[in-house]
Formats: C-alpha cells, structure tokens, sequence
C-alpha cells in the first residue's frame, strides 16, 4: 500500500476548472494530504479502500444538465463522507440532491459582496463584524432551488443560495471560489472545512512530501537507470537531489550548455553538483548546435519547439551511450502544465509550448519522470530546503528552459547573445548588491529587435534596446511588475551603458501578468 493511501486525506473531485490545482495546493498548505482525482476516474472501490476524510467537488466549465459530458459517482453521497461543493461543485452536488440550477439573470464574474443569513460552523471567522465577507466568482449558472434539509448560510444580491449546508449529512456548496487569493478569507472556510467539519489532524510537511516523490520514485523507476536534463535553476536541481535520494547512482545528470544561459552558469552548475554534491553529472557543450538549428529563426514558437526538440536529441544521444536508461527526469512544475495543456485535458487555451511540456517530440524514446508536475514554485523551494539544496541555488530567480532565445525577439545571433549576457548580469549584480534580489519573484533583460538613436560623447549611435523585466509573483500564475526607486533604474540603466557596447537605451516593462506573460516569446 502506498503511502498516499494510508494517509488521511481530502479527496478532489475535478470538473475541469482552472483552479482544481489550486484546491489542492491550498489544503497542503493547511498542512493536510490532498488528491485530485478526475471526474471519470471516480472509483467507489478505491475510495473505500483509502482512508478519505473528506471530499471537494471542484469547479468546471459545464452546465449541470449536459450529463453526457460529465460522470458523476452518485455513491460518494452515500458514504457519510463530508463534501464540499465549489462553483460547479456547489452546483452539482444541489442538483443531485433534489435542488436545481438555472442560468442567472446577473453572471457574476470577479469580486463580489456576500452576506450572512445564518450560523454555520464553515463559516466560523469568515465574516466581518458587519457579517460581510468578499469572494472571488467566476459563474453563469445559479442554484436556483435548494436541496431538501439544506439551509442557507449566505447570500449576495444576485444569488440567494451563495452558502448553504445540510450539517447533518456534512454536505456544503459555495457558489465562489474559496481556493483563490481574491477571496481573502477563503482558507479560512477551507480550514473550518478540514479541521472542524472533516474532523483532520495536519499529516503534510515538506517532509511528508520529500518521502513521498521518493517513494514514488523508487516505485515508477525500479532497477532501470535515468537521466536528468540539470539546468542548474531550482526546479531540476531539486528533481536531481529527489532522485540522486531515491535511485543513487542509477541517476546521470547531463547539463547541456545550449549557449543561451546567463554568465558563467556553466561554471557554477559544473562546480555545485558535479564538486561539491558529487553527482554522476555529464556536461555537453552544444552551443553551436542549437545556435546552427535557430539561425534565421524568429517565430517565437518555433523557437521553442527547436530548442525542446534538440534538447531531447541531445539527451537521447547521451542516453543510448548508458545502459538501461528508460527514463528521463525533467522539472516540470504545474504552470507549466496548465498553460499547455490541461492536466484533465479540459480546455485550458494554449499561451505558450513551454519546452518542458508541448516542445517534445510525438515519438519520445524515453519514458518522463516528472516528480515535481503538481507543485508550485514554492512548494519546491521548500522542498528543495527540505532536501539540504543551498540556499543559494533554492531562492534563484526561475530561468526558463529555452533561455535567453525567448528574451530576444527576432532573429538570434552570437552577437546578441553576448550582449544581452552581459547587460543580464549587470541587471542581476546590481538587484543583489541593493538587496532587491530576493524581492523580487524574476528579473531579467531582453533585448529588443530594434536599433534606436543615441548620442555618446560627440557621437551618434544607433544602438539596440535593452528591457528590465522585474515582477513579484505568487507562482508565475499572475505577476505584477516590481516598483523600484527611480535611482536604481538611472544607476542600471547607466551601468548597462557605460559597460557594455552594442545598447544606447534601456526600457523597464511595467506590465502585469495578465495581460502580458513573463517572459517576451
Ligand atoms: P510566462 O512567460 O509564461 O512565464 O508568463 C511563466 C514562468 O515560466 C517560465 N517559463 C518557462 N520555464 N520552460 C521553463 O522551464 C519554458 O519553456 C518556459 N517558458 C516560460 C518563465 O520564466 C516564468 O517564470
């Protein structure tokens, strides 16, 4: 048995909303153990079997009626488990109990203002003491009549049924959405759900974690040999220290140089893991074959999938040469997944072909290992804490896998690259000697695909553009640009300048996230 099925745990039911991860990462947060399971894998045997201390029926894209669509596992309501209803959740589980749903005369879409009607231990500390509280919805439809035995705990102006429960059977549904920052006491209706209604005691540590992805390991691994593509960031640095525990020598670590990362990286990755924490680490210089493959490439895409794509040659070159290698190790994070693809294969749009995810080739050779795809940046720091990494290398800045190709719009050429290195590097320096470096969730510079004219000494230039991009940010989900002191900006700006040759103008991105992404491409 594993140790997932020992555990006590909530168990989420996904419709298929964006936010289901989130459910999740908000009741580990809370320091309880949580599993999503899809809506068309709800197996009542298994649920059985498992020691299930309460359940959340997400949000989803759907209406209640179009039942072909959806399964819903009737039994679950038979089982005398608590159950939570959210959004589409709320919706559903009404409708299974003799209520309905109809579509509202006002969606309710953003913040809005809910009253108390009634006492309800969910609700305990989650209004004010003019018994108002602020949610976050995202809706169409509406619970339009209650369930028998439910009683309503909350409203707002447009929706009347907002908060209901039934305290006997512990069944509840809320119309918003609790698990978003925009509902500021939301994790406190989600703690009252865990720790009062479902009666759980906390059992989820970074510790709990470690042991788990370990275990995992160890159990999707068995005595084959994996590589891990080591970039050196945070993500595979902590995928590398979670195999290198769970499979030892059987891990190879390659870092492959594709001549499109900061300075001196490759000297610091070679020196943290193959000197000091003794990995099997294989370093492969490809730099002039990935800048060969991207040359005349502009399309921000296509530039993507090159890089993904030569990547997992590359490795897979590299592989052949071990023996009984059948799995690759990769530091896929959730962001990632959601923005190509949804994990439930709902219809999250595609932004952007993260390498990680939608830059592999149809036919991989290799079988993925990917311990990481369901935390969030975070979790992984602390994780990586949890697993004796350097603080150093566990508060760096993300560095996305294609590098600085997606920091240069338009065409990529040596030149370029050394320039932007170089105004990167003064960026960064001087975020560190100001102590900004660690207020900062990423910074970065790009360099733009126009010249502009300048004038230095006596002379006209006619030189690129250099933009800083530095935002704060919970989990790269959303961002907002970083607020610095106009001196800093002047003093960068005048740095960037003075040392380097090829930039005569510097810019500061102050978008947010949406409606800009992080990075450029
Ligand atoms: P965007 O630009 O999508 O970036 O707002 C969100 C976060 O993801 C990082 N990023 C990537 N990481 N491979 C990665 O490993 C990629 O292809 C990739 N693209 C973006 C980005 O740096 C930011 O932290």
């Amino acid at each position: 048995m594993s140790l997932s099925n020992k555990l006590s745990k909530i168990l989420i039911i996904d419709f298929g909303s964006q936010f289901t991860q989130l459910i999740a990462r908000r009741i580990r947060e809370l320091g309880v153990f949580s599993e999503i399971v899809s809506h068309k894998k709800v197996n009542i045997k298994n649920i059985l079997q498992e020691n299930i201390s309460g359940i959340i029926l997400s949000g989803g894209p759907l209406n209640v009626y179009q039942n072909n669509k959806f399964k819903f596992e009737k039994k679950i309501l038979k089982l005398g488990i608590p159950i939570l209803g959210i959004c589409f959740g709320h919706q559903i589980l009404s409708k299974e109990l003799g209520g309905s749903v109809k579509k509202s005369n006002y969606r309710e879409f953003g913040l809005a203002t809910i009253t108390k009607i009634s006492n309800s231990i969910l609700t305990k500390d989650f209004f004010n003491k003019n018994n108002v509280s602020n949610v976050w919805m995202s809706h169409a439809d509406q619970v339009s009549k209650m369930p028998t035995g439910f009683k309503i705990v909350a409203s707002t102006k447009n929706s009347k049924l907002t908060i209901i429960e039934n305290s006997k059977t512990n069944f509840y549904g809320v119309q918003f959405h609790p698990e978003v920052t925009h509902t500021p006491k939301g994790k406190i209706l989600l703690r009252n759900f865990l720790f009062l209604i479902c009666k759980m005691k906390k059992n989820w540590s970074s510790r709990d974690q470690k042991l788990k992805l370990i275990n995992e390991i160890k159990q999707q691994v068995g005595e084959n040999k994996v590589i891990c593509g080591l970039s050196g960031g945070v993500d595979s640095s902590v995928v590398a220290q979670l195999l290198s525990k769970a499979i030892g020598k059987k891990l190879t670590c390659i870092f492959v140089n594709n001549g499109l990362l900061r300075k001196n990286e490759e000297f610091q990755v070679v020196n943290t893991f193959k000197k000091k924490l003794k990995m099997n680490l294989i370093y492969v210089n490809a730099e002039k074959e990935f800048i060969k493959k991207l040359t005349n490439v502009s399309d921000p895409e296509k530039k993507r999938k090159i890089i993904g794509n030569l990547f997992i040659k590359i490795f897979e070159r590299y592989a052949r040469k071990i023996k009984n290698v059948k799995f690759l190790a990769q530091g896929t994070l959730y962001p990632d997944l959601i923005e190509s693809k949804s994990v439930t294969g709902s219809q999250s749009s595609k932004i952007k072909s993260h390498h990680n995810v939608g830059g592999l080739p149809k036919r991989m050779k290799l079988k993925l290992v990917e311990p990481l795809k369901f935390l969030f940046k975070d979790e992984v720091r602390k994780l990586g804490l949890e697993l004796n990494l350097s603080s150093d290398i566990i508060s760096r800045h993300p560095f996305p896998g294609p590098g600085l190709a997606i920091r240069m719009p338009g065409i990529i050429t040596n030149e370029k690259i050394k320039i932007l290195k170089e105004a990167d590097y003064y960026f960064v320096k001087a975020l560190r000697d100001h102590d900004l470096y660690h207020k900062i969730w990423q910074a970065y510079a790009a360099l733009l695909p126009v010249k502009t004219v300048g004038v230095m000494g006596d002379n006209r230039t006619y030189e690129h553009i250099c933009l800083l991009r530095a935002i704060t940010s919970e989990d790269g989900m959303t961002a907002d640009f970083y607020d610095f002191p106009k001196g800093f900006m002047q003093l960068v700006s005048n740095q960037i300048i003075n040392n380097i040759s090829g930039i005569n103008r510097v810019v500061y991105d102050v978008t947010s996230k949406p409606p800009s992404t992080i990075e450029l491409e």
